[in-house]
């Protein structure tokens, strides 16, 4: 299966104080296997369960325990180290080290790289059932998820301290497995649609909407740093996009549907965030209409349906689309997911309190057609980086037979 890490991964595996720390030395061995390179980070309350020398003689790099270590900081420096990583794991990950994750804190070095990188993070945790089952956990859980930290686990079982239930440590190859690539879409070609589009009326007035494209230029940017190639489309904003493959900026949706046509065939992914204006003024006026009369009728014409063109093609590229809905969403949106022939599709709720156009949070519901998955509301960048993930996830398990 495609979903693992890459060979030439670098993974930054951290090493919480737990008994489960010992099979972390069997997760160092497999992840070595798959050809990614190792650097263990442990906390202090780790080394009292295994002995840096023992990660040191697996890894074949000396373990990082301290923060203010001059010896290991000229060789490479923290913040050097969590540029290096493109994957930060915490197996196992203790409820202490969850708590202060959600919070935060870096009250030492491995704490502090979580929040020095970019990289994702993923965690394995593994403590007694009642504390996974604490509220306080599951607020921390909820809190981490909700930032798209992949959790893997915990399992259920018996005990090191004889309970029985959640919160054992997976195994290390179950760990391996499920950890994501780093780059899951590496190569892969995005073409991306984004931002509203304008319907010119005369030279100076068109018919808009109110999408900002900020959504569309956060998932644009989420999708790179999965490894995608993006070329985005975008509509009138006032954004400024963030370094892709190419940048193609239109203002009607005639030219946002002949810049998407172009380029359709070329692309394995399309991700039609833009608000397209379903219908355009039949014949603008060539010169600004003048308030000449007490009532003005404008006749408008349907615009062609981008998306749903871009599914019908053949071989068609994996299709995700987004519907904002007032009332019903699950259901309108499953309905244009089946009569656009889409693979995908996002939804969300428009018009209430929070989320939608123009706001800084959204929350969506994804669907597709055998499942689907709810992202809590939460800010847009990150939002957009938990739609990647899923994106890249449904994407890979649809080319995984003949892959
Ligand atoms: N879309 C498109 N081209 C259009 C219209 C919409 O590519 N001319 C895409 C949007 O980018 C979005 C999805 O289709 O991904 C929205 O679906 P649509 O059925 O147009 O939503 P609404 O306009 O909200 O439809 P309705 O008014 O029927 O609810």
């Amino acid at each position: 299966m495609s979903t693992q890490p890459s060979a030439g991964s670098r993974i930054l595996l951290g090493v919480g104080g737990g008994i489960a720390a010992y099979k972390s030395v069997e997760l160092v061995r497999r992840l070595s296997e798959q050809g990614c390179e190792v650097q263990v980070v442990m906390t202090r309350a780790a080394t009292a369960f295994v002995g840096p020398l023992t990660f040191q003689a697996v890894s074949g790099r000396p373990a990082r325990v301290e923060m203010l270590d001059p010896g290991a900081e000229a060789g490479m420096g923290h913040i050097e180290l969590a540029r290096w990583a493109d994957q930060i794991l915490i197996a196992p990950a203790t409820a202490d080290l969850m708590a202060r994750l959600a919070a935060g804190i870096a009250d030492d070095l491995l704490t502090t790289l979580v929040l020095a990188s970019p990289a994702p993070l993923a965690i394995a945790p593994a403590m007694n059932q009642q504390m996974w089952r604490h509220p306080a956990t599951q607020d921390n859980l909820a809190r981490l998820c909700a930032r798209g930290v992949q959790v893997i686990g915990p399992g259920v079982g018996i005990q090191a301290c004889g309970d029985e239930g959640p919160g054992r440590m997976l195994e290390p190859a179950e760990i391996a497995a499920a950890l994501h690539p780093a780059r899951p879409l590496d190569g892969a070609r995005v073409l991306l649609t984004a931002g509203p589009t304008r319907e010119p009326l005369d030279p100076v007035r068109y018919l808009g909407n109110r999408s900002s494209g900020r959504m569309g230029y956060a998932l644009a940017e989420a999708l790179t740093a999965l490894g995608a190639r993006v070329t985005l489309v975008s509509g009138p904003t006032a954004l400024t996009p963030p370094p892709l493959e190419q940048v193609v900026q239109v203002e009607t949706a005639l030219q946002m549907h002949a810049e998407v046509i172009a380029r359709a065939a070329a692309c394995e992914l399309f991700v039609a965030t833009a608000a397209v204006a379903d219908y355009r003024p039949v014949a603008p006026a060539e010169t600004k209409i003048k308030k000449e009369h007490a009532a003005l009728e404008i006749r408008l014409e349907r615009n062609p349906d981008i998306l749903a063109e871009v599914a019908a093609h053949r071989p068609a590229p994996f299709t995700v689309g987004f519907a904002a809905e007032t009332e019903r969403v699950e259901h309108y949106a499953r309905g244009k997911l089946v009569d656009k022939g889409l693979d995908m599709i996002a939804a969300n709720r428009v018009g209430g309190p929070r989320g939608g156009f123009e706001r800084e949070e959204n929350a969506l519901t994804v669907l597709w057609s055998d499942g689907q998955r709810e992202l809590p509301m939460m800010a847009k960048p990150r939002l957009a980086r938990a739609l990647a993930e899923l994106i890249a996830e449904r994407y890979l398990e649809h080319h995984a037979p003949s892959s």
